[in-house]
């Protein structure tokens, strides 16, 4: 059987495993016309061609690799030389300046090198029968300082080139403007987010992205994750461990996010604007009492997030945080009406797991107690397809926006066989279970949501150690966690899925 529509079928497989039906409630054949299924990668993680096309360096750029034991590391030097790192999330010290060395390896710099791969890696989602193909368009490749005034036309040539690409095969191509990064320049010049000269610098980013690829690019994203982006390389703040500098960053990229999709609405007519939100979902450890609130108000600690955007306005219970965390958001005039006029059009987020609170929890939006009921990855994450019903629905009530759930999928270890082949039933496993919460919130309790893109189609650096062990895809890369490896790609059996 030819590849083509191989995800295709594997919607029908999945919706016509029919393990759920309800008396009287018809279950569609499969998922609704128009549904778009496909992938979804950042820069820093992918793309690679660091150095190259007039790319200057990037925040990510310093970040070392770890392991599910051991953090990543930014490497740093202070003014007397000496040699430091520090966690990839934490506040570096004071007075050390991000530095990079020779006899540390950086995956951001080479990633799996996109770069020089997107007509190979594209053509391949077309034979899988992507429908949508969702990448970023990293920072400082477009503007190398973020300070200029121009962006560089090189790079706008690169993502022009893989947009025609998307496009020839029949993908829509769907841009984060902004993935976890940004140019080192405004890190040091205006310590990043927490200074609002950094949104020009990004109004005017996506205003060289609209002009330019506009009228190829429906589907938009401001930021990834921005209820969890933290510390130097995230945001280049030096001190984003205080609450104040914290949510005052996240103010502006509130901002920016407005105002992009104002600018938006006017050069990109048609267009669509998300962003998007880590959103696990977060059970009570039990049902006592104190331990359903306080899952309850670590739940709004990242909804928060999806309600200024969404709503376009400050919920009532952020006076409640900000009074717990002696915060006190500086706003100008105009501030609050732009949030109020430029809401999001859909809200996108990722799944990969869900997580436990109680009363006693002190974990920060990444963290989260173990769950007896649900099984784990070897990276330690529990294994929850339900939740993302539980989520989809959780948001479709809140909001009464199209939902797109832009990430998902299982970082798993893949051990190629005496042929070089992976056999990896357990991802398609892993799919599967998730795509059905997905048409059971569609088909049977009526929650619009119009789209899905699994993370890391063809292999990549994964986010939190750096590895490569930690896989993804369809398509393998032969690439090790030093970054070894001839980079050739080749078919898995999920890329096969439905042929089997
Ligand atoms: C999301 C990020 O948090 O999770 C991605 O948007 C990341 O950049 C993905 O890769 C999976 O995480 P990890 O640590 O397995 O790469």
């Amino acid at each position: 059987m030819a590849h083509t529509q191989v995800l295709f079928l594997l919607f029908c497989e999945v919706a016509n495993m029919g393990d759920i039906r309800l008396e009287g409630v018809e279950i569609p054949a499969r998922f609704p016309e128009g549904f778009l299924f496909g992938g979804a990668t950042s820069d820093f993680q992918y793309e690679g061609g660091f150095g190259e096309g007039g790319r200057g360096i990037l925040s990510q750029d310093f970040v070392t690799t770890g392991d599910v034991d051991h953090d990543r590391q930014i490497t740093w030097v202070m003014p007397d030389g000496t040699r430091g790192a520090s966690p990839y999330r934490a506040s570096l010290p004071q007075g050390a300046e991000p530095a990079l060395f020779d006899d540390v390896y950086y995956p951001s710099h080479q990633a799996v090198d996109f770069y020089h791969h997107f007509k190979e890696d594209i053509a391949l989602m077309g034979e899988m029968g992507f429908r949508v193909f969702r990448f970023p368009t990293c920072w400082s490749r477009v503007f190398p300082t973020g300070d200029e005034l121009e962006p560089n036309q090189e790079a706008l040539d690169f993502y022009e080139a893989v947009i025609d690409e998307c496009l020839a095969h029949g993908i829509e191509p769907l841009i984060t403007i902004c993935h976890d990064e940004l140019p080192d320049h405004l890190r040091k010049a205006y310590d990043g987010w927490s200074s609002r000269h950094v949104v020009d610098c990004y109004v005017r980013f996506a205003r060289a992205l609209f002009e330019r690829l506009g009228h190829k690019v429906k589907y938009w994203l401001t930021f990834n994750e921005i209820n969890a982006v933290a510390g130097y390389a995230q945001v280049g703040v030096h001190d984003f461990d205080n609450p104040q500098v914290h949510y005052q960053a996240k103010h502006h990229m509130f901002l920016a996010s407005a105002r992009t999709i104002k600018l938006g609405r006017e050069l990109c007519p048609g267009a669509v604007f998300g962003t998007m939100f880590a959103l696990s979902e977060i059970y009570p450890a039990t049902c006592k009492p104190e331990d359903v609130f306080a899952a309850y108000a670590k739940r709004r600690e990242s909804l928060f997030f999806v309600d200024v955007m969404a709503r376009g306005a400050y919920p009532n219970y952020a006076h409640e945080i900000f009074e717990r965390k002696g915060v006190r958001v500086h706003m100008e005039p105009g501030d609050e009406e732009l949030l109020a006029a430029y809401p999001l059009d859909f809200v996108s987020f990722s799944y990969y797991r869900s997580t436990v609170a109680s009363a006693e929890s002190t974990f920060d939006i990444m963290g989260g107690e173990p769950n007896p009921y649900l099984p784990v990855t070897a990276w330690k994450m529990p294994i929850d397809p339900l939740g993302l019903r539980y989520c989809l629905n959780e948001l479709y009530d809140r909001y009464q926006k199209p939902l797109f759930v832009i990430e998902n999928g299982l970082g798993a270890v893949d051990e190629p066989d005496a042929a070089g082949r992976i056999h990896d039933t357990y991802r398609m496993r892993y799919l599967a279970d998730h795509l059905k919460q997905i048409r059971d919130a569609i088909t049977i309790d009526h929650v619009d949501c119009f789209g899905y893109t699994m993370w890391g189609p063809v292999d990549l650096v994964s986010l939190g150690t750096g590895e490569m062990k930690k896989r993804y895809g369809f398509i393998y890369v032969d690439m090790d966690d030093r970054g070894q490896g001839t980079k050739a790609r080749s078919k898995k059996d999920s890329f096969d899925w439905s042929c089997t």
